[in-house]
C-alpha cells in the first residue's frame, strides 16, 4: 500500500467534494487497466462519477489496440458516465475528455499545450496525454461511458520505450521540476465538469470554439488511417458532433467520424 498516493486522492476527493463536484474516486495501488476496472464497475451498477485511478497499470490500453505505457508518475484514470440522451450526441465526448486536459495544463503550468483531433494532447508537438472512450449502448440509449485519460506527468520520457521517445513529452520534462500530481488530477477533473456542464446545457457552439482555440489539426494536411481506407487532405472544420471536416485534393469534403489522425507534415 503506497501511502503517500492514497493520501494524494484522499486530498482530491475531499478538495473536489468541498467545490462541490460530483466525483467519487477510488484509488488502486495497481490495476490492468483501469478502463477495465470501471467497465466491471459500470456493469455492477456503480453510479456515474465514479472515477477508478491508479498509480500504475499493467496492461494499459491505448487506441487502435495499442498498450499505453504507465510507468509510476503519470495520471492514469477512467471516468464513469451515465449520460441521459441519444447514444449519437456522444460523440463529443472525446473532445471534451481532450479539451479539459489542455485546459488543466494551460492554467496551471502555462505550458502551450494543444489538442491534436479527436484528443490527443501535445506539448510542443510531442504527446502528453491520450484518451480513450468505451461504452455500451441499449436501445440507442447510453448504459454507460468510460471516459479513459492517461498522462505523462512526473515519469521521465526515458523511461518509456525507446520507439516513444521521439514522439512522447511529460509534464515534468516540460516544466523542468516535478508537478504536483494531485493538483494536476483535480484541476482535470474540475475542468471536465465545467466542460461537460456546458455539454448538457447544449452549448456545443461555444465547446467547439473553446477547442478549435487549442487545436493544432485545422489548416494542417492530415492523413487519416480509418477503417475504410485512408483520407489524406486539408483538415478544414469540425463539425457540430465532433467530426473532423477534410478537404480532400479532389475538391471533396469528407466529414470523419473516427479514425488515427496524423499530420502529414510529421510522417
Ligand atoms: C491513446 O491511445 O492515446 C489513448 C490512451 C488512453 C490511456 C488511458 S490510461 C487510463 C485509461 N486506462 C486505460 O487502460 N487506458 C486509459
Amino acid at each position: 500500500m503506497d501511502s503517500s498516493f492514497h493520501k494524494q486522492i484522499t486530498q482530491v476527493a475531499t478538495h473536489l467534494k468541498k467545490k462541490g463536484f460530483p466525483y467519487t474516486i477510488q484509488g488502486f495501488n495497481e490495476l490492468d487497466s483501469t478502463n477495465g476496472k470501471a467497465k466491471e464497475l459500470a456493469l455492477a451498477g456503480v453510479h456515474e462519477n465514479t472515477v477508478v485511478v491508479a498509480q500504475i497499470q499493467k496492461k494499459g490500453r491505448g487506441r487502435f489496440e495499442r498498450t499505453w505505457e504507465s510507468p509510476p508518475g503519470g495520471l492514469y484514470f477512467s471516468l464513469i458516465l451515465r449520460p441521459k440522451g441519444p447514444a449519437d450526441q456522444m460523440t463529443m465526448i472525446p473532445l471534451i475528455a481532450g479539451l479539459a486536459v489542455t485546459k488543466a495544463i494551460r492554467s496551471l503550468f502555462q505550458l502551450p499545450s494543444m489538442i491534436k483531433w479527436p484528443n490527443d494532447v501535445r506539448i510542443h508537438g510531442k504527446k502528453v496525454a491520450g484518451i480513450l472512450l468505451e461504452g455500451e449502448t441499449k436501445q440507442d440509449q447510453v448504459h454507460y461511458v468510460i471516459v479513459g485519460v492517461g498522462v505523462n506527468v512526473n515519469n521521465p520520457v526515458e523511461q518509456l520505450p525507446i520507439q516513444l521517445q521521439a514522439t512522447a513529452t511529460s509534464l515534468i520534462r516540460e516544466r523542468g521540476t516535478r508537478v504536483d500530481y494531485g493538483l494536476f488530477f483535480e484541476s482535470v477533473l474540475s475542468a471536465f465538469h465545467e466542460e461537460f456542464i456546458r455539454f448538457e446545457q447544449g452549448d456545443v457552439s461555444s465547446l467547439l470554439s473553446s477547442w478549435k482555440t487549442y487545436s493544432d489539426t485545422l489548416g494542417k494536411r492530415v492523413k487519416i488511417k480509418t477503417v475504410s481506407g485512408d483520407i489524406v487532405g486539408e483538415a478544414v472544420d469540425i463539425d457540430c458532433s465532433g467530426f473532423l471536416v477534410v478537404l480532400t485534393d479532389d475538391g471533396e469534403q469528407k466529414i470523419v467520424t473516427s479514425g488515427d489522425c496524423l499530420y502529414v507534415d510529421e510522417l
